[in-house]
Protein backbone atom coordinates (compact mmCIF):
# COMPACT_ATOMS: atom_id res chain seq x y z
CA UNK A 1 0.00 0.00 0.00
CA UNK A 2 1.17 3.66 -0.90
CA UNK A 3 2.35 5.87 1.57
CA UNK A 4 -0.01 8.75 2.56
CA UNK A 5 0.79 12.28 1.98
CA UNK A 6 0.22 15.42 4.05
CA UNK A 7 -1.81 17.46 0.75
CA UNK A 8 -3.91 14.10 0.65
CA UNK A 9 -4.42 14.17 4.23
CA UNK A 10 -5.65 18.21 4.32
CA UNK A 11 -7.53 17.20 1.01
CA UNK A 12 -9.48 14.59 3.17
CA UNK A 13 -10.00 16.53 6.18
CA UNK A 14 -11.44 19.51 3.65
CA UNK A 15 -13.83 16.83 2.50
CA UNK A 16 -15.30 16.62 5.93
CA UNK A 17 -14.85 21.04 6.21
CA UNK A 18 -12.19 19.94 8.41
CA UNK A 19 -14.77 19.06 11.19
CA UNK A 20 -13.62 17.41 14.05
CA UNK A 21 -16.93 14.91 14.62
CA UNK A 22 -16.10 14.06 11.35
CA UNK A 23 -13.27 12.46 12.59
CA UNK A 24 -14.25 8.78 12.51
CA UNK A 25 -15.51 9.40 8.37
CA UNK A 26 -12.28 11.32 7.52
CA UNK A 27 -10.30 7.88 9.48
CA UNK A 28 -12.29 5.37 7.03
CA UNK A 29 -11.77 7.51 3.95
CA UNK A 30 -7.68 7.44 4.55
CA UNK A 31 -7.95 3.92 5.54
CA UNK A 32 -10.16 2.46 2.17
CA UNK A 33 -7.68 4.27 0.26
CA UNK A 34 -3.86 3.53 1.66
CA UNK A 35 -5.02 0.82 4.55
CA UNK A 36 -3.60 2.44 7.85
CA UNK A 37 -3.26 5.72 9.51
CA UNK A 38 0.76 6.43 9.84
CA UNK A 39 1.88 8.64 12.65
CA UNK A 40 2.83 11.25 11.27
CA UNK A 41 -1.01 11.21 9.61
CA UNK A 42 -2.11 11.26 13.11
CA UNK A 43 -0.03 14.16 14.21
CA UNK A 44 -1.42 16.05 10.63
CA UNK A 45 -5.15 15.23 11.93
CA UNK A 46 -4.72 16.41 15.39
CA UNK A 47 -3.61 20.05 13.64
CA UNK A 48 -5.68 20.11 10.74
CA UNK A 49 -9.19 19.24 13.10
CA UNK A 50 -8.01 21.08 15.76
CA UNK A 51 -7.99 18.16 18.30
CA UNK A 52 -5.08 17.06 20.24
CA UNK A 53 -3.20 13.91 19.49
CA UNK A 54 -4.48 12.00 22.41
CA UNK A 55 -8.07 12.57 20.62
CA UNK A 56 -7.11 11.07 17.22
CA UNK A 57 -4.64 8.34 19.07
CA UNK A 58 -8.00 6.97 21.10
CA UNK A 59 -10.33 6.98 18.32
CA UNK A 60 -7.43 5.03 15.74
CA UNK A 61 -7.11 2.76 19.07
CA UNK A 62 -10.61 2.21 19.43
CA UNK A 63 -11.89 0.75 16.12
CA UNK A 64 -9.91 -2.66 14.67
CA UNK A 65 -9.85 -1.03 11.13
CA UNK A 66 -8.00 1.94 11.51
CA UNK A 67 -4.31 0.08 11.67
CA UNK A 68 -1.09 2.23 12.36
CA UNK A 69 1.21 -0.49 11.14
CA UNK A 70 1.22 -0.80 7.07
CA UNK A 71 -0.87 -3.67 6.15
CA UNK A 72 0.18 -6.60 3.17
CA UNK A 73 -0.57 -6.48 0.25
CA UNK A 74 -3.62 -8.49 0.90
CA UNK A 75 -5.78 -8.49 3.97
CA UNK A 76 -6.93 -11.92 5.01
CA UNK A 77 -9.74 -11.42 8.29
CA UNK A 78 -11.01 -14.24 10.10
CA UNK A 79 -14.36 -14.62 12.13
CA UNK A 80 -13.64 -14.99 16.04
CA UNK A 81 -17.12 -14.31 17.10
CA UNK A 82 -19.89 -17.17 18.28
CA UNK A 83 -21.60 -18.64 15.05
CA UNK A 84 -17.92 -18.90 13.37
CA UNK A 85 -16.54 -20.45 16.46
CA UNK A 86 -19.20 -22.99 16.81
CA UNK A 87 -18.84 -24.04 13.17
CA UNK A 88 -14.46 -24.33 13.43
CA UNK A 89 -12.92 -20.71 12.94
CA UNK A 90 -10.26 -21.26 15.67
CA UNK A 91 -9.27 -24.67 13.90
CA UNK A 92 -9.67 -22.52 10.49
CA UNK A 93 -7.57 -20.02 11.98
CA UNK A 94 -4.89 -21.92 13.59
CA UNK A 95 -4.60 -23.39 9.87
CA UNK A 96 -4.50 -20.16 8.29
CA UNK A 97 -1.76 -19.02 10.57
CA UNK A 98 0.30 -22.10 9.73
CA UNK A 99 -0.72 -21.74 5.62
CA UNK A 100 0.68 -17.59 6.13
CA UNK A 101 3.37 -18.89 8.38
CA UNK A 102 2.40 -15.40 10.69
CA UNK A 103 0.36 -15.37 13.89
CA UNK A 104 -3.14 -13.16 13.65
CA UNK A 105 -2.10 -9.04 13.81
CA UNK A 106 0.85 -9.73 11.68
CA UNK A 107 1.83 -9.46 8.23
CA UNK A 108 4.46 -11.83 5.90
CA UNK A 109 5.69 -10.41 2.78
CA UNK A 110 2.18 -10.29 0.54
CA UNK A 111 -0.46 -10.89 3.62
CA UNK A 112 -1.92 -9.05 7.11
CA UNK A 113 -3.85 -12.07 9.08
CA UNK A 114 -6.41 -10.19 11.19
CA UNK A 115 -9.37 -11.82 13.52
CA UNK A 116 -12.80 -9.99 13.02
CA UNK A 117 -15.65 -9.64 14.89
CA UNK A 118 -18.90 -10.69 12.66
CA UNK A 119 -19.01 -10.62 9.25
CA UNK A 120 -22.68 -10.85 9.10
CA UNK A 121 -22.50 -13.96 7.31
CA UNK A 122 -23.39 -16.32 10.60
CA UNK A 123 -25.77 -18.33 8.67
CA UNK A 124 -22.44 -19.37 6.23
CA UNK A 125 -20.28 -19.84 9.18
CA UNK A 126 -17.32 -20.04 9.57
CA UNK A 127 -16.96 -16.85 7.19
CA UNK A 128 -13.73 -15.18 6.10
CA UNK A 129 -13.11 -11.85 4.23
CA UNK A 130 -9.92 -11.55 1.64
CA UNK A 131 -9.51 -8.34 0.11
CA UNK A 132 -13.23 -6.78 1.30
CA UNK A 133 -14.47 -9.89 -0.68
CA UNK A 134 -16.57 -12.06 2.27
CA UNK A 135 -17.13 -15.71 1.70
CA UNK A 136 -18.78 -18.43 3.77
CA UNK A 137 -18.79 -21.68 4.93
CA UNK A 138 -14.58 -21.98 4.62
CA UNK A 139 -12.95 -25.16 5.62
CA UNK A 140 -9.24 -25.69 5.15
CA UNK A 141 -9.17 -26.80 1.86
CA UNK A 142 -11.15 -24.37 0.63
CA UNK A 143 -8.83 -21.78 2.47
CA UNK A 144 -5.67 -22.68 0.48
CA UNK A 145 -7.88 -22.47 -2.62
CA UNK A 146 -8.62 -19.03 -1.83
CA UNK A 147 -5.30 -18.15 -0.71
CA UNK A 148 -4.53 -19.16 -4.34
CA UNK A 149 -6.93 -17.59 -6.06
CA UNK A 150 -6.01 -14.08 -4.03
CA UNK A 151 -2.27 -14.60 -5.39
CA UNK A 152 -3.01 -15.63 -8.82
CA UNK A 153 -4.84 -12.62 -8.95
CA UNK A 154 -1.73 -10.63 -8.45
S1 LIG B 1 -20.28 -14.82 13.70
FE1 LIG B 1 -18.97 -15.00 12.00
S2 LIG B 1 -20.03 -13.97 10.44
FE2 LIG B 1 -21.25 -13.63 12.17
Amino acid sequence: MARIDEQTTRDIAAQFDHKAEMLVQILQAIVSRYGWVPAETIRQLAEELNLSRADVHGVVEYYHDFRTIEPGKHIVKICQAEACQAMGSRELTEHAKKALTIELHDTNDDVTLEPVYCLGNCACSPAVMIDGKTHGRVDESRFDALLDTMRGND
